[in-house]
């Protein structure tokens, strides 16, 4: 009976992304193109798929978007290095929701490198009962281990790709906002004192699920969305002693924007903040955007195609397989080589 609900499920999953397909050129995708092929191939040093927010219940529907959308980040003409999945990667953190996530990557993205960050939703085993971070964090540690071939036995943490550091943080109780200990912030610091001794000034990824406060459309810590109790500046002014640090958050359901034209005003995906950080927000790539002038559509997420002088965000419906009227590029400072 489950098996049949499930495939019912799929079928109309399917025939939904049938129609996204169909109507995706009247939402700005333009099809095909390989970003490597316009590229200089012996400036490209890696190419990253990055997705937030995929919100995956226990039932068929939030699979049949996350399978078809881990077969195209695995596509070779897209040639990912690494796939990065940046919180609430479940609606609720229990078994249930994460065996559906954990099949559907496993089975379905054959990208090697993967990164999956701890999110708010991950932290909330049920709407219906108290939260406990321990249960929480226990499923967490248990499936993204699973997913990532590591042995973590803290939410954060730090991975390597390309000779690129990718430095992983996570909140410490089970609030909307991120709440980071001073234990995690001075980790963090040197961590991010290796990074800079090891790359040379090559840039520094620094992700969380939560963007800091005031960047992003985000206000203070009252609007429950950024990072608690002063803890963002704390982060901030850390972040800032160093150069080209790329620092990707999702949480707030934002979609895609340049700066221009989408409420809440004033947000942008990309955004300068401070004196030498970029941060990115990612869209929800299982909800779509929450507001008006926002795409609305299932599988957004970004190309990251890191060059030696400089990186490019490339919008992309992951479902789909289309690419988003959305391409913006940082260029580094203070290279030394
Ligand atoms: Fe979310």
């Amino acid at each position: 009976m489950l098996a049949q609900l499930e495939t019912i499920l799929y079928r109309i999953g399917a025939f939904i992304l049938a129609l996204i397909s169909t109507f995706s050129s009247l939402l700005g995708m333009r099809g095909g193109g390989i970003p490597k092929e316009a590229a200089t191939e012996d400036t490209l040093c890696m190419t990253i798929a990055a997705i937030s927010d995929t919100h995956v219940g226990k039932d068929a529907i939030g699979a049949a978007f996350l399978t078809p959308g881990m077969r195209d980040i695995s596509d070779p003409s897209l040639d990912v290095d690494a796939v990065l999945f940046l919180g609430d990667n479940t609606d609720n953190g229990n078994v249930d929701n994460w065996e559906v996530f954990t099949k559907s990557v496993t089975a379905n993205c054959k990208v090697k490198n993967k990164i999956v960050l701890l999110g708010n939703h991950d932290t909330w085993i049920s709407y219906d009962t108290p939260h406990v971070y321990e249960e929480g964090l226990k499923n967490y540690l248990h499936y993204s281990n699973l997913i990532m071939g590591t042995n973590n036995t803290l939410p954060y943490f730090t991975r390597v790709f390309n000779g690129y550091w990718f430095i992983c943080l996570a909140q410490e109780d089970t609030s909307v906002s991120a709440t980071i200990s001073d234990t995690q912030l001075n980790w963090l610091e040197e961590q991010l004192r290796l990074a800079a001794a090891d790359g040379n000034g090559k840039p520094i990824f620094v992700l969380l699920h939560q963007p800091m406060n005031f960047t992003h459309a985000v206000g203070d810590n009252l609007n429950n969305n950024g990072i608690n109790d002063g803890q963002s500046k704390k982060l901030q002014a850390i972040l800032d002693r160093y150069e080209n640090v790329f620092y990707f958050s999702g949480h707030q359901h934002y979609g895609l924007n340049d700066g221009t034209d989408q409420l809440p005003a004033g947000f942008s995906t990309v955004e300068h903040v401070g004196r030498n950080i970029t941060s990115v927000n990612f869209p929800a790539f299982g909800r779509g955007s929450y507001f008006d002038g926002g795409d609305p559509l299932i599988g957004d997420g970004l190309i990251v195609n890191v060059y030696a002088d400089r990186i490019e965000f490339l919008g992309r419906n992951f479902v789909a397989g289309g690419w988003l009227d959305f391409n913006q590029t940082v260029y580094f400072t203070g290279i030394t080589e």
